[in-house]
């Protein structure tokens, strides 16, 4: 066996195992492939055993020329694994891909209920005709809500409210209920800042009380316009001179603010009610839009009657004024255009999610 023979047979080998891996899709497929050429009994291990048969010097020739071939052979091996690995990989990374520039799948976006843009709305406005902003508890003695304000037990004009008592009485045997309108605000920030006002007074300084309480507040009600949980604000504003005058510009003022119009008008229409005296309705009246023309009561008012004001531990000779109690649902309804109260607080989605 000449030299260049046993080159050609190898280099055969060699060039037949390359084209078997080059074939080979899987890594599967070539390892199949590199049992025919490298396994026990493929191949090169059967031209091993062939060595036997030669002479010392020609075995040597040929088991390296063999030994050769071997490293070719898996060398081409490696070189095939890594291209299917790299393969493999790219059509992992095709399938996975990401197109980072499409746009996201959106979170539900939030936003605040209309009851509560209507109530920071409100807050706003007064906040910058000088009003404070006062909170107190939606549980509430009989006092606050009722007695102080001028509202004795067994008195008819507890009939106006339909109460919900609460199974609670304090050591004085004092009842409780859920408040059933805000007004028991004006008594609890007025004891509050009692005696400051009086200090101040006293020091012949000028001192008066000006403050807007928004809350929650219950009735036995329910209706397309009466929900037993409702929303109203509460205003009060006492000094030496505060008239009914300041109530009707304050809150005509506060009517063009909320509502952004000028073309609304309002009614004072004669009310009773235990707390103030005289008492007043306050209707309103759009000039343009859907409402136009009609009368819509949005508010409870009066001057503060001089018992309450006593109750509030204040002289009622120095302290004059008014107050008012609005509902915040009716004001949110006309802003809005909203026609059943109801729809505030069913947490339908597709309501809700038209004021965002
Ligand atoms: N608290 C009354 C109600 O809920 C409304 C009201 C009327 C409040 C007159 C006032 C007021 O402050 O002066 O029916």
């Amino acid at each position: 066996m000449n030299a260049s023979a046993v080159t050609s047979d190898l280099s055969e080998l060699v060039s037949s195992a390359a084209d078997s891996f080059a074939r080979a899709a899987t890594p599967a497929d070539l390892e199949n492939a590199k049992a025919l050429f490298l396994g026990k009994a493929g191949r090169v291990t059967e031209l091993m055993k062939g060595l036997g048969a030669l002479s010392i010097d020609e075995k040597k020739s040929r088991g390296a020329a063999i030994n050769q071939a071997k490293q070719a052979i898996e060398a081409a091996l490696g070189a095939r694994r890594q291209a299917l690995a790299d393969a493999e990989l790219a059509r992992q990374l095709q399938a996975e891909a990401l197109d980072v520039t499409l746009p996201g799948r959106q979170r539900g976006g939030g936003g605040l209920h209309p009851i509560s843009l209507a109530w920071e709305r409100i807050e706003q406005i007064f906040g910058s005709m000088g009003f404070d902003v006062a909170d107190g508890p939606e549980i509430e003695s009989d006092w606050f809500n009722f007695t102080a304000l001028n509202n004795p037990p067994n008195h008819p004009a507890r009939s106006m409210q339909d109460t919900f008592y609460v199974d609670l009485k304090d050591e004085q045997g004092q009842a409780y209920c859920l408040r059933t309108h805000t007004s028991p605000m004006q008594i609890r920030h007025a004891t509050a800042h009692a005696k400051k006002h009086a200090e101040a007074l006293a020091r012949g300084e000028m001192s008066e009380i000006r403050v807007i309480a928004p809350g929650r507040t219950y009735r036995v009600d329910n209706d397309a316009t009466h929900s037993p949980m409702f929303h109203q604000v509460e205003g009060l504003w006492l000094g030496e001179n505060v008239s009914f005058k300041d109530l009707k510009v304050t809150y005509l003022n506060f009517c063009k603010a909320f509502f952004e119009t000028d073309e609304l008008i309002l009614r004072f229409r004669p009310s009773y009610f235990p707390f103030t005296e005289p008492s007043a309705e306050i209707d309103i009246q759009f000039q343009s839009g859907l409402l136009a023309g009609r009368w819509l009561e949005v508010s409870g008012s009066g001057q503060v009657h001089p018992q309450v004001v006593r109750n509030m531990g204040l002289d009622p000779e120095r302290f004059i004024g008014f107050a008012f109690g609005s509902g915040i649902d009716r004001l949110a309804m006309l802003r809005y255009g909203v026609n059943d109260l109801r729809l505030f607080f069913e947490g339908d989605i597709r309501f809700l999610s038209q004021f965002r």
